[in-house]
């Protein structure tokens, strides 16, 4: 049975009265803040047209911002505000001088976003090396030591791993690229939120995230925190007219450059997606990081052992703390195993050869056994050789 706690948190989620969710790596369901939030959007919209720009939305935003570096440990200065985290990384990438030091390292199980971002630049010169995991869960330090030289300007790669949940040490990994003279780009979207964090102990170059996943503020809202001492030297080509100092000067003529990390902004932002993000920061800062993470411990645990005592392979840090709450099993065909959960009122994801589950901090513990039901039913046992 749910304690109190926990059913205050389910009734921010009007999805757990209907269904058991568990795929909050992709996106956590609407909570009843955001849905107020679309409303507050909406009625200053419908009454104050473009007034509402000066009397709401551009202070809207800087909360946003605000809430973002609230979350990493950073200056507010240290954030530009981007509708995607792909947008993020290309502006970022827009900055370096790959003349001298055309290589960029990733790792082979990043998201493809982090790959494409480099490999769109071929035609000027970049060569994107792929850092094999072994395991296909994680990425030893020893690996990226290797490839990184003094030909590469920079390693991208994530703070945890969109398909395994493992927990990179991107503070080692900053280390070996700033001795080596290289620069460290985290896509740390699948971190954000679910881990404590703090950006500046970290010493990364660049960080991008957003709110699809466990800042809870749905789609339309990412940043780029790039490190004060980075701000000042860099020239992004990719922007828009958000990115100047003074926007609202309508100045064709001159690139007069934000002096803080405005400079890494495009054209106007989506304001409805300013809203729910705000409204999930608030939830997520109410909650607590430190309670979502043992939370995420707890529930995922329940998967993973429950799986394993079912003859499951997981492929995925076993130990919780190696990990956020991606939990995933190994299927020969997930498609069909994921729509027969669904079938179920189980909702997760798959991606190739996996199943995977990703709880948040308003599921219970009887909601894993009861997705670890409906798993025992799916198991494909190894064929005998
Ligand atoms: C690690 C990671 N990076 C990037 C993305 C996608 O970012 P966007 O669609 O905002 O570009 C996702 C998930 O959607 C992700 O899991």
């Amino acid at each position: 049975m749910e304690n109190p706690e926990e059913r205050a948190w389910r009734a921010e989620f009007p999805i757990t009265e209907r269904l058991l969710y568990l795929n909050n790596c992709s996106l956590t369901p609407l909570h009843r803040r955001s849905e107020a939030a679309l409303a507050e959007y909406a009625r200053t919209w419908s009454e104050l047209g473009g007034r509402a720009w000066f009397d709401h939305w551009l202070g809207v935003l800087e909360e946003v911002r605000a809430g973002f570096a609230h979350v990493l440990g950073a200056d507010a200065e240290e954030i530009a505000l981007e509708p995607a985290v792909s947008a993020a990384l290309v502006t970022a990438a827009s900055t370096f001088d790959y003349a001298r030091r055309p290589k960029v390292v990733i790792a082979d199980i990043d998201f493809p976003t982090d790959g494409h971002t480099w490999l769109a630049l071929a035609s000027r010169g970049v060569e994107v090396e792929f850092v094999r995991s072994p395991d296909r869960i994680n990425v030893p330090l020893e690996l990226f030591e290797r490839a990184v030289d003094e030909r590469t300007a920079l390693v991208c790669t994530g703070h945890v791993y969109y398909t395994s949940g493992a927990i990179q040490d991107v503070r080692g990994l900053a280390e070996i690229c700033h001795r080596k003279g290289a620069a460290l780009v985290v896509d740390a979207y699948q971190s954000i939120g679910a881990l404590e964090f703090d950006v500046h102990d970290s010493g990364v170059d660049f960080l991008v995230g957003g709110t699809l996943k466990w800042l809870m503020g749905g789609p339309g809202m990412a940043f780029l925190y790039a490190r004060k001492d980075r701000i000042a030297a860099a020239r992004p080509t990719a922007l828009g007219w958000w990115a100047m100092e003074n926007p609202f000067d309508f100045d064709v003529q001159h690139l007069d450059l934000a002096g803080n990390a405005r400079r890494f902004e495009y054209g106007t932002p989506a304001i409805a997606a300013a809203y729910t993000a705000r409204a999930g920061l608030a939830l997520l800062d109410e909650v607590g990081i430190a309670t979502v993470r043992g939370r995420h411990m707890t529930l995922s645990q329940r998967l993973v052992d429950g799986a394993h005592e079912q003859g499951w392979t997981v492929r995925c840090p076993t130990d919780a703390r190696r990990r956020t709450p991606i939990v995933t099993l190994e299927h020969p065909d997930p498609s069909v195993a994921v729509a027969s959960l669904r079938q179920n009122g189980v909702i997760c994801d798959y991606r190739p050869g996996l199943i995977r589950l990703s709880p948040h901090y308003f599921n219970t513990l009887g909601e894993m056994d009861r997705a670890l039901g409906f798993l025992a039913q799916l198991r494909v046992a190894p064929a005998i050789v």
